[in-house]
């Protein structure tokens, strides 16, 4: 199978009008987050994608690290500059989680999920993460950067990982091209964000809410400054996670880690 990310093979296949339409592929970079904040502050339009075969030093959220297998996963980042508050911008990682929900339900017939803010999760484990980056002045946003990386065709995760993480590969039993998974992502981030700039993130709220793996379950969120338990009772209309404490007492998250009680204990 010819499973390339090379621009003579991807873009053939992308069929957006703008979204990855300027494509910088590189085979070994230390973070196409990196890369792509670099090339927004010189001039990089909305749109510009930076695909690797590998990072060097991948990040993930909160300060983790993610790892890229070379031929086998998708490392890219989106340079996106709305015109919007940066407050009024939450929602855009989330509108991301939408998007490769999506292209994974209909590119590799799986039942994705989002835990929120935005791992998607197939069969209780992580298959994608996703690290949005903004960089504001006032209110204005210069940038928007979304990374994200997916488990395509990994077949084997180390023993740390094997509970948590999986492929679509091994979830779906056969391999699929990286290029029609980053292409069919990018479709549908473009028809998405084009719903978010003009009506909001309410206007795809109802569609997140359907995917997602967190609402009516029992969650336990840490941020830097506290830690409580809770139910997951609803996302509001700019994204936030609404937590009901056993007191009745309601809290809405911004931000932070959340961890969903399942079977297999907190994902
Ligand atoms: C997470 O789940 O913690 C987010 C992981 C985000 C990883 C992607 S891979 C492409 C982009 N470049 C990075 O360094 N990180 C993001």
């Amino acid at each position: 199978m010819n499973d390339d990310l090379t621009p003579g093979i991807f873009l053939p296949v992308l069929k957006t009008r703008y979204m990855g339409r300027e494509y910088k592929y590189f085979h070994s970079i230390d973070s196409t987050n990196n890369e792509a904040r670099k090339a927004a502050i010189s001039g990089g339009s909305e749109g510009l994608v930076i695909a690797a075969e590998t990072q060097t030093s991948g990040r993930g959220r909160l300060g983790r690290s993610w790892v890229t297998p070379e031929y086998t996963s998708i490392a890219f980042s989106l340079i996106l500059k709305p015109d919007m508050k940066p407050c009024d911008s939450a929602g855009l990682a989330l509108v991301m989680g939408t998007a490769v929900c999506r292209a994974l339900r209909k590119a590799a017939h799986l039942d994705a999920g989002v835990k929120w803010p935005n791992d998607i999760i197939v069969s209780g484990k992580k298959v994608c993460g996703i690290l949005t980056e903004m960089d504001a002045y006032g209110d204005h946003i210069n940038y928007i950067v979304a990374g994200v990386g997916i488990n395509v065709n990994v077949d084997k995760f180390p023993d740390d990982l094997k509970d948590k993480a999986s492929s679509i590969k091994l979830e779906a039993g056969r391999s699929i091209p990286r290029y029609v998974v980053l292409a069919s992502v990018l479709m549908e981030f473009e028809v998405l964000y084009g719903c978010f700039k003009s009506k909001g993130f309410g206007s795809i709220v109802d569609e997140f809410k359907s995917m997602s793996v967190t609402l009516g379950k029992d969650v336990s969120v840490s941020s830097a400054s506290e830690r409580f338990e809770g139910r997951a009772v609803d996302i509001t209309a700019d994204g936030l996670l609404v937590v009901r404490l056993n007191d009745g007492s309601e809290r809405k998250v911004i931000s932070g880690d959340v961890s969903v009680r399942g079977v297999n204990g907190y994902l």
